[in-house]
């Protein structure tokens, strides 16, 4: 309440990101590109940050810790650029959100991901990183492979459990060295071509560079991730990797990440048991 009603918007201060809402269109411009396709009263999600999003809070009603949610009174401005998705019919509007929260993820590891690559996902069992996965599995076929890092014997279980990755390594992400070595060993001194960060906690930079091969690619999509770091880090190590800063936007994004829903009944099932 306190950061909301000082700055207009939510400005999560640990992971240094927003999240986003779900909420009834209440009035919509007359400008508004949109205006002939939403009514008044659609069930719509926000698929900018709200640390991005012009936002009101009169009340808050409760808080969700189980599924991340906080249930409030209020109300936000969306502009006529601002991404938005229209809450599917046949899906739990609290799955639909968090699914979309990470709508970028997917569809960008889609683009990045090449046959035959090895990609590395750190944070593998978190949201972004299921989805990461899926999309990533679908492309490297059969001479490449999906890497997944988890930090918990209990999450490598489920990664294992879910199909999506070819190899799966347990090691903390913030342990440079350590990872360095377990992927090196996993890919018999290759190194990742693509690594995808997908972890909520900081200081993944350098674990994240040195398990790239040279001339591969790190897409950060944490916003735990300090970019300055990552530049530097690169430098002082002498990684000619390609640093992607997380752009969490890409066209239909939305429609991308809920189909693989319809794709995977191991993530549907998942994320319908966790967020419903
Ligand atoms: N670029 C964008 O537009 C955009 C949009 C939305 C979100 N994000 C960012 O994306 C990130 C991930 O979001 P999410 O919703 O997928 O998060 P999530 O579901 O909470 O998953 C995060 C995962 O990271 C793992 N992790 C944390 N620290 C680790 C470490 N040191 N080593 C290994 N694994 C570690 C966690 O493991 P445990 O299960 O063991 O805790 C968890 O599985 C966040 O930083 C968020 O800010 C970016």
């Amino acid at each position: 309440m306190a950061i909301v009603s000082e700055r207009g918007k939510m400005h999560n201060p640990v992971t240094d990101s927003g999240g986003v809402f779900l909420g009834r269109i209440k009035e919509i411009g007359p400008r508004h590109p949109k205006r002939d396709k939403v009514n008044v009263g659609d069930k719509v999600v926000s698929l900018t940050s709200l640390s991005f999003t012009p936002l009101k809070i009169e009340s808050i009603e409760s808080i969700d810790l189980q599924r991340d949610r906080v249930n409030v009174k209020g109300y936000a401005i969306l502009f006529a650029r601002s991404p938005f998705a229209v809450v599917p019919p046949d899906l739990p509007e609290s799955v639909v959100m968090a699914v979309l929260d990470v709508a970028g993820a997917a569809p960008q590891a889609a683009r990045y991901t090449k046959l035959g690559d090895y990609v590395v996902v750190l944070g593998a069992n978190g949201k972004s990183g299921l989805l990461v996965m899926h999309e990533a599995k679908k492309r490297v076929g059969p001479t490449g492979k999906v890497i997944a890092v988890v930090r918990r014997e209990e999450a490598a279980k489920f990664v294992r459990e879910s199909g999506l990755a070819d190899e799966v390594v347990i090691a903390d992400a913030k342990d440079a060295i350590d990872l360095y070595q377990k992927i090196y060993n996993v890919t018999n001194g290759r190194l990742a071509d693509l690594t995808i960060n997908c972890v909520n906690t900081p200081d993944t930079e350098m674990g994240s560079i040195l398990v790239t091969r040279d001339g591969g690619k790190v897409y950060f999509f944490s916003m735990a991730t300090s970019f300055q770091r990552a530049a530097l880090q690169a430098e002082g190590v002498a990684k000619n990797v390609e640093l992607i800063i997380g752009n969490g936007y890409y066209p239909d994004h939305d429609i991308i990440t809920l189909e693989i829903l319809n794709e995977n009944k191991f993530l549907r099932d998942y994320f319908l048991k966790k967020y419903s």
